[in-house]
């Protein structure tokens, strides 16, 4: 009896084991994903400021054409642990974008500069996704076998994912009904209908950072990290203290107990007989 039942729930298994890797496979390939390293990863990882503010710009003079961050409010550019803008640089970046205003000119509505507390705009093109909660939403790692044990290890890899989508280009094409598609190593399915945003020197940076294509990929992807998790410094900190005071109650748990049991156990030996 005991022996039919562990064999069916053996081939149960392996039929769930068979099945999914089947799906594993139906779903195309998933990209390759460079696994760089930012300053914000691990326990203790903080954004760079700089890096963010050079990620601003690429943003700002690249990928704001198309893309939007409309769940980015302008102000929180100058907050500490993100860009950390000065206040009237924030004012005048704000004015760089037009909103729309419904209460202007009696209610019929009319464009603005935008102030520090209105959102960044949407997206400009409409096949192109917001990209406020981009790095959140992809994952960089699946593996092994798509258990995405690794991220475990190196964390989700959004971040990994953008900078390896911007560096992915192998400078193919094709077209599909009526669409341009490139071909991209790292986007899933292996052909992208974004044509390549960067190519290197796009930019000039003031502080002098390199601005070949995987720097200016880093930069962007780190500073679209911070869009998608603007809290990430305050998180870490507050999940250091939760395990300092943890750790110190379970020592002060550990005494206390065997404080309140030493009574006990000297009775128990006192009644031993003596050897
Ligand atoms: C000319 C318009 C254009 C520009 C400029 C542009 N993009 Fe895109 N982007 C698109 C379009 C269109 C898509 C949708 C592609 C698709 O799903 O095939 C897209 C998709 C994406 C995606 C999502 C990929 C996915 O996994 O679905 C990311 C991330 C992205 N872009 C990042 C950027 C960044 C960062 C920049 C600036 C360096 C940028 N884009 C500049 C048009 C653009």
């Amino acid at each position: 009896m005991l022996k039919r039942v562990t064999l069916s729930a053996i081939a149960a298994l392996g039929l769930a084991l068979g099945l999914s890797s089947g799906a594993a496979q139906a779903a195309g390939t998933t990209g390759h994903v460079h696994d760089f390293s930012f300053s914000f990863e691990g326990p203790f990882g903080t954004y760079d400021t700089m890096q963010l503010q050079r990620g601003l710009q690429v943003y700002t003079e690249v990928c704001s054409a198309c893309h939007g961050l409309k769940q980015v409010p302008i102000r929180t550019l100058g907050d500490p642990g993100g860009p950390s803008l000065p206040e009237d640089q924030v004012r005048a970046y704000a004015e760089f974008y037009e909103v729309w205003d419904p209460t202007l000119l009696d209610g019929e509505g009319d464009f603005r500069p935008a102030r520090p507390t209105d959102h960044f705009p949407g997206s400009n093109l409409a096949n192109a996704p917001d990209l406020s909660l981009m790095a959140k939403a992809r994952a960089g790692f699946h593996g092994p076998y798509g258990t995405g044990l690794n991220q475990l290890f190196r964390g989700m890899g959004g971040a990994e994912y953008i900078a390896s989508l911007l560096a992915g280009y192998t400078g193919e094409e094709k077209e599909e009904a009526g669409t341009i598609l490139y071909e991209n190593t790292a986007f899933p399915g292996g052909w992208i209908s974004m044509a390549p945003p960067l190519w290197g020197d796009d930019v000039v940076f003031e502080d002098g950072a390199p601005t070949d294509l995987e720097s200016i990929a880093q930069d962007v992807s780190a500073f679209l990290m911070w869009t998608a998790e603007p809290k990430m410094m305050a998180r870490k900190q507050a999940g250091f203290t939760g395990v300092l005071m943890l750790s110190i109650l379970a020592v002060m748990l550990y005494l206390t107990n065997k404080r309140i049991w030493a009574p006990v156990k000297r009775a128990a030996k006192g009644t031993q007989p003596a050897e």
